[in-house]
């Protein structure tokens, strides 16, 4: 998995999946653009990729806002020419049970994780269409098949599957794939936060008999982002130790 020469951006990346994820394509040869809500963060992920002898620039911006979003591919182009690879991992979640749910809970819920990954997919269609070339990668959830009390974040990332099956049969004839990736039970600060009965259920559920790294993901992300990947399309592809069989 050759990715010198490559550009990418990753969203969310100063912690969990994306840092996982940004480290691993800088490894492979990438030069990435570490996006993050949290300013510090994100520069705390392009300085450890930096160390380690990889390129990469942190970007501060929120995904759920449009003029961020133009100011991510901008920074990518200004600073490294041109945009190969759109990694949109930035996600949240609110969970509670429907009949408690808050149209709060559920308007941020969509706005992060569904309309971001759509600003972030739309812009990079545009300019991946001109370029003839392209990877977009969506990291959606095995919650998009539904689970109890997150009906917020179960719809918004089976609306990022929807976006991502619309986005690959409209670009794959400009040489663009888009795929989605949904993991299973990742140990980051997101499910570091689940009580300890439910960490150790979800440990149960799953074959493998651990929780994934974002390393796990990392590997497939940038498979899917090589030009080995070029004829996948359109699939989403489990990373879960085997969770569904
Ligand atoms: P996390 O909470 O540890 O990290 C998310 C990152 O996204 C943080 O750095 C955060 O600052 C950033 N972020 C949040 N809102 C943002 C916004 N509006 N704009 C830009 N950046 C923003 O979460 P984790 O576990 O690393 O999850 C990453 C992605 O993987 C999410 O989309 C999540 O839904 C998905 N996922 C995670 C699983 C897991 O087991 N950890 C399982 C399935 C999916």
């Amino acid at each position: 998995m050759n990715l010198k020469g490559k550009v990418a951006i990753v969203t969310g990346a100063g912690r969990g999946l994306g840092k996982g994820i940004a480290a691993k394509l800088a490894k492979e040869g990438a030069k990435v653009i570490v996006s993050d809500i949290v300013a510090e963060n994100a520069e705390e992920c392009a300085k450890e990729i930096k160390a380690e002898g990889g390129e990469a620039t942190a970007f501060c911006g929120n995904v759920a806002k449009l003029e961020d979003v133009n100011a991510a591919f901008d920074a990518a182009v200004n600073t490294y020419g041109k945009i190969d690879i759109v990694v949109n991992n930035a996600g949240i979640n609110k969970d509670a049970m429907l009949h408690k749910m808050a149209d709060e809970q559920w308007n941020a819920v969509i706005a992060v994780n569904l309309t971001g990954t759509f600003y972030m997919t739309r812009e990079a269609a545009k300019r991946m269409r001109e370029q003839g070339s392209g990877r977009i990668i969506n990291i959606s959830s095995m919650s998009w098949m539904g689970n109890i009390g997150q009906s917020n974040y179960a719809a918004s990332k089976a609306g990022v599957i929807g976006l991502t099956k619309t986005a690959a049969r409209e670009l794959a004839k400009k040489d663009v794939t888009c795929n989605a990736i949904c993991p299973g039970f990742i140990e980051t600060d997101m499910t570091r936060g689940v009580p300890e009965k439910v960490w150790d259920l979800m440990i149960s559920k799953i074959p493998a008999g651990r929780a994934g790294s974002p390393e796990d993901v990392g590997n497939l992300v940038a498979f899917l982002a090589s030009d080995e990947a070029s004829y996948i399309n359109g699939q989403i592809i489990e990373v879960s130790g085997g969770m569904v069989l």
